[in-house]
């Protein structure tokens, strides 16, 4: 008879909404054990429900604020305490600021990065002496295109995903001597979610995916692909191929170009702008959601391109 392997053990930051609700819906039908962590209790409430009706083998939820250490360190010793071990971790919580550095507040600005990149600190502080213990698990972290390139009016976020990938580079190279325990990565361009609607917002237009959008489930079958083979995580679609080489290849092409075309391609100038922290300091779980509702792009181009028609019209 052949042996069946049991559930695996799977915790999620950011697991109430988007890339991370698909990645423990993704994990509740192959019947793992998902842990859930966010902010909000009410929204993790509802999508643990929702897994353990897909088929997890259990759905836990814990509360915690990813840039507060200690917050952290009992999510996970709660997982522990459930189920002795830990096999996917996965760094998916995240928050966006739009505005020059001059515009953001202060406060605001540093939760952007003590939430995308101290996050993960303290995620791999607390999970790493587990899975270096059980020397076999992995870690997965969510980073993005931005973290390869610059863009206008995001520079927190830029500075946050950068970061990222060299707490990735460092977390290799400090535990070679575990060589069960896998480190992936997984960088998204566009991805249907809340993400922008709940973005701090402090210049002069809100922000939207860039063409070509891909739907959280895609990244969500990455990042369980590159928690079992690292390979197989990297830049997600051709798109951020292009974009990274002009970039890196063409700076001073790159950087006359990306203003205009992040206008076009990365805004919504139709939809008024209200400028507010969003969700950056504290959750507004009433907004998240498995899907933000920018299904076409290219509807979103258009409607930028009418509106910047009527603009010059108006001469304004
Ligand atoms: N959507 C895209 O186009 C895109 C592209 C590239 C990369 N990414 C990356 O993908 C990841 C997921 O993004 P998403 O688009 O799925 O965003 P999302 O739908 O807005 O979900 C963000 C999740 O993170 C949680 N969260 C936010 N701040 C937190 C904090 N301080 N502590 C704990 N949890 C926190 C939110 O819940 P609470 O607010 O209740 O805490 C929510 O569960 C992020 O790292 C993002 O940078 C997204």
């Amino acid at each position: 008879m052949r042996a069946t392997n049991p559930p695996r053990v799977v915790l999620v930051t950011g697991a109430s909404s988007g890339i991370g609700e698909a990645l423990v819906r993704k994990a509740a039908v192959r019947g793992d054990h998902v842990v859930l962590v966010a902010r909000g209790r009410e929204a993790l409430e509802r999508v643990a429900e929702e897994c353990r009706g897909l088929g997890a083998a259990s759905a836990t939820v814990a509360t915690a604020d990813v840039s507060d250490d200690e917050q952290v360190a009992a999510a996970v010793a709660t997982a522990v305490a459930r189920h002795g071990r830990l096999d996917t971790v996965v760094s998916c919580a995240g928050v966006v600021a739009y505005g020059q550095i001059a515009d953001v507040p202060a406060e605001v600005f540093d939760q952007v990065v003590a939430t995308n990149l101290l996050g993960p600190v303290n995620l791999a502080r607390h999970v790493l002496p587990v899975l270096r213990e059980q020397d076999a698990g992995s870690l997965v972290l969510v980073g993005s295109i931005i973290g390869h390139i610059g863009v206008p009016d995001m520079a927190a976020y830029v500075i946050s995903k950068w970061g990222v990938r060299g707490l990735l580079r460092q977390l290799r190279v400090d535990n070679r001597d575990r060589p069960g325990v896998r480190f992936g990565y997984v960088a998204p361009g566009g991805v249907d979610t809340p993400i922008y609607r709940q973005a701090a917002t402090y210049g002069d237009a809100v922000g939207r995916p860039p063409f070509p959008v891909t739907t959280p489930e895609r990244i969500a079958d990455r990042v369980l692909a590159a928690a079992d083979h690292p390979w197989r995580g990297g830049q997600v679609g051709i798109a951020n191929e292009v974009i990274r080489f002009g970039f890196t290849a063409l700076p001073l092409v790159y950087d006359r170009l990306v203003g205009p075309l992040f206008k076009l391609a990365a805004q919504d100038l139709v939809a008024p702008v209200v400028h507010g922290p969003g969700n950056v300091l504290a959750s507004r779980q009433e907004h998240n959601g498995l899907r933000g509702g920018h299904p076409n792009a290219l509807l979103g181009v258009g409607a930028n391109l009418v509106e910047l028609g009527r603009r010059r019209l108006r001469g304004s």
